[in-house]
Parts: C-alpha cells; structure tokens; sequence
C-alpha cells in the first residue's frame, strides 16, 4: 500500500478497494474523492468522468520528489498529456512544477490557452507536418523529439526561415522489450518510432543533426512502452542509453546534456495487476544511470521522465446508468450501460481489464457474472468481460468503472454520434465541471448546410 498520505480521507480507506480514493458511505453508495457517486451522478447526470485533483497531485508529487531526491540540478517529471488532456489539468501541471510533453497541435494549443509556459513543453510524434512545426515554433515550443531524417531536415529549414535556433532531443530506439502489449510497445528495434542504435542509423541521424546550423542538439530521448511492470526494464533501457551517450562522446567528441527516460509506469487496474511505487522505481532507476555513468567515465545528464498514465489513471472514475439487464439463461448475461467504447474503447482494442462496481449497491452480494457493454452498434463495444455485479442490478442503477483517468476522455470518439461525456473534477469535496458535456448541436456543428 502506499505510503505518505496527502490528507485523512485516504486514512479511513478500506484497503479492499483498486483505488485509495474509493470507499462506501452509510447508505451503502460508492464515494469516489470523499463524495457519493449516486449524488454525482444525479447531479452531473450520466454518463461522466469524475477526476480527484488531490490524487492527481499527489501523483505529480510522487515524481518530482523523487526526482529531487535522486537527481537534482534540472532533472523534472513531463506529464505525458496524451494521457489526459484539457485546459485545467495543465493548470494543475504548472502549479505542481510539471513539465509536459505534447504529440500534436491540439495538445500545444490547448496548454497555452491554458496559460501553460511552452517552452517547458516537448513536442512528439513520428510524424510532425510542416503545418504542426511551424506551428510549435509559433508559440515557443520548447524542445522537439525529432523522430527521424526527415523531420530534423524540416525543422533545420523552418528554423532558417525564422533565422532562430531550435532545441531537439533526438528519440533513440534502445532495443528493450518492455513485455507489455504489442500495440504500446516502442523499445525495439522494428518499432515506427525513433532511430535505432542497433541499425548504425541513431549514429547517423545525430551526425546530421550535429552538422545543421539551426539545430541545437540538447540530447536523447527513448520511450519502451506504456503499462510497464516487468523488473529492470527502464534500469537495462537506461544502461543502453548511457553507454550510447558514452559511444557518441567518444565518436564525435559531443556529450549529450539530457537523457530523456519517456514514461510508461504500470498502473493497477484489477487486484491482479502489481503496485508499483513511483519513488523506488526512480531510485532504482537513478542508481542504474548514477553507476553506468560512472563506469564509462561521463557526468550525469540531466534526466527528463515523461508519466502518463500513472499521474491521471488512478484519479479517474467513469459513472455510467444502467439501462437493461439482459440475461440469457445458461448462457450470459448482459448489463447495459448508457456510454460504451465511444467513452472508453481500451478494452475494445486492448482487451483492457477494469473494476466494475454498481455503485449504488455496495453492501449486496455480487452474485452475477456479467459483461458490462455499451450502447453502440457493435458486439465489440464491451466495457469489462466476466465482471460480478449484484444480481438486483436493474434500469437506473450506477455503474462505475474505476481508474479511467488515463486514455479515456483522450481517446473518446463521437461513433454513433454519441456526444462525449463531461469531465468533473473534485477539490476539496467540491465537484465542478471543467469540461462540460458535448451537445448534439456540437455533434453537427461542423456539417456544412
Ligand atoms: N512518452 C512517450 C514518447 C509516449 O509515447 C508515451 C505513451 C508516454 C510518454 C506516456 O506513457 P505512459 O506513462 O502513459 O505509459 N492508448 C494506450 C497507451 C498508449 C501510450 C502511448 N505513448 C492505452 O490506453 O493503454
């Protein structure tokens, strides 16, 4: 269990629960951050992501005190804002000393309008258009990630054209298997992201970059995978780095200045998956890169990690009402929900795992399997296989899906012209809509008459 609670709510917590925030009250309702979910609901109506700020900053504050302790100087925790990503959560990341990274003009619109200071912002992506560099550089993006030769020469030219010098960290393929699942594993070397040291092709990529008079070469990124809980994975992903950092400094006489780690930290979604505790990862992690550095003879760099879903996951909760509950005897059974894989598709594409709860009938047995779906046109628009739920589940009851903060409202898509849900964040026991529900009229606000 984790340690260094933020306040006494999470004291009293039943430790029976996937997520510290979450507990019963009298009446047998779910809590979610202290506050009933059947009040929520009635009050936000359905379905509706809920968000704990406190836990989101307890999270933030996991990485940079951590950061602090094992390494220092200008080493800082990103939030990868793809994880989640709306104007108040980066207010929340420049309060809490967050740097960010961002894959696309809309994540780089949306932290400024928020007021967030780009040039603490690190721009991704495998495939920037000339339209998203320009872009970046028109509102002081900080670092790019360059993906590959293309791109770097794309940005040398728009960084002529402006008659400035541009910041990059080059992402490297360190060839790691991070044993996760195939559609989020980048460490290895057939991966669409990066430029790989094993092809020779990272030596020649920081040749080139080395060479352009409008690139300033600030180090190497590397990012594994997402959803890591396999032992030693960043530890063996950070000894290939440095000792490339070591190889390029003996090659071309250039010591790079930042090592960028990525993110990609497991979170617990079932009983099942394993706890990890962000602080002894890190001082894990320091410890590998502190020794190898040592022993090719080279200074730390300053070290850059870039979190996702272990800053949002945890601080998330989906509400959704039941419509039906269809039960085929001998079969299965179903309990219908009034959102689906237009709100949540991961397990659609992943095979995700989830914890169901209806939220409403905490203290009854939960004596039916069932899947929990959703309302779309497809057999495939599952929420949770195989979950237990109380048999009395009925029309009206709440169903909460936990630890959605992360790749949820990001992946969200309007499939069936279904709007998307608000955001509802709690702070301090008081819930607000920070993103409020799509209309349908904003369904069909772009159609041209
Ligand atoms: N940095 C880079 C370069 C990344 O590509 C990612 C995630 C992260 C950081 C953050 O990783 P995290 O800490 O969140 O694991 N939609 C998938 C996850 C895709 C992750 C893509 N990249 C899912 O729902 O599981």
């Amino acid at each position: 269990m984790r340690t260094g609670f933020f306040n006494e709510r999470e004291q009293i917590m039943n430790e029976n629960f996937i997520c510290e925030n979450i507990n019963v009250n009298e009446e047998g309702h779910l809590t979610f951050a202290g506050l009933d979910t059947s009040d929520l609901a009635a009050t936000f109506q359905t379905p509706v992501y809920l968000m704990d700020e406190e836990r989101i900053r307890v999270n933030c504050r996991a990485y940079t005190e951590a950061f602090k302790e094992h390494f220092g100087g200008e080493s800082r925790p990103l939030y990868a804002s793809k994880a989640n990503s709306f104007k108040y959560i980066y207010k929340i990341m420049k309060e809490e000393g967050m740097g960010i990274d961002v894959v696309s003009g809309g994540e780089i619109l949306c932290a400024y309008k928020a007021g967030y200071d780009l040039s603490k912002a690190f721009f991704h992506s495998n495939n920037k258009t000339d339209a998203d560099i320009a872009f970046a550089m028109d509102l002081g993006i900080g670092h790019f990630v360059v993906d590959g030769f293309e791109e770097l020469y794309a940005i040398e030219e728009e960084a002529a054209r402006r008659d400035m010098v541009q910041d990059i960290l080059l992402r490297i393929t360190p060839g790691i298997d991070p044993h996760t699942y195939v559609q989020v594993n980048t460490g290895t070397v057939d991966s669409k992201f990066g430029t790989a040291i094993e092809t020779g092709q990272a030596d020649e990529i920081i040749e080139a970059a080395l060479g352009l008079p409008h690139i300033h070469l600030n180090g190497f990124h590397c990012h594994v995978g997402s959803q890591v809980f396999a032992e030693d994975v960043f530890e063996r992903a950070a000894v290939v780095m440095v000792k490339y950092i070591a190889h390029i400094n003996r090659k071309y006489g250039y010591l790079a200045p930042i090592l960028n780690m990525g993110g990609g930290f497991g979170v617990r979604y079932v009983d099942t998956d394993p706890y990890l505790d962000v602080s002894k990862k890190i001082a894990d992690l320091a410890e590998a890169i502190h020794a190898t550095c040592e022993r090719e003879g080279i200074p730390v760099p300053t070290i850059i990690m870039e979190p996702g879903r272990s800053i949002v996951a945890d601080a998330g909760m989906t509400l959704y009402t039941v419509g039906s509950v269809k039960r085929i005897p001998y079969y299965k059974n179903y309990v219908s929900v009034d959102g689906g894989m237009s709100d949540n598709p991961r397990y659609a594409l992943y095979g995700s795992k989830y914890t169901c709860y209806t939220a409403n009938r905490m203290n009854e047995e939960r004596d039916m399997n069932c899947n929990v779906v959703g309302r779309c046109c497809e057999s495939g628009d599952i929420i949770q296989r195989d979950v237990q739920l109380p048999s009395d589940t009925q029309r009206g009851d709440i169903v909460a899906v936990c630890t959605t903060g992360a790749y949820n409202y990001s992946m969200a898509s309007n499939y069936n012209k279904i709007p998307m849900p608000p955001i509802v964040m709690i702070t301090d026991g008081q819930a607000k809509e920070v993103v409020r529900r799509q209309t349908f009229e904003d369904l069909i606000s772009l159609d041209v008459d």
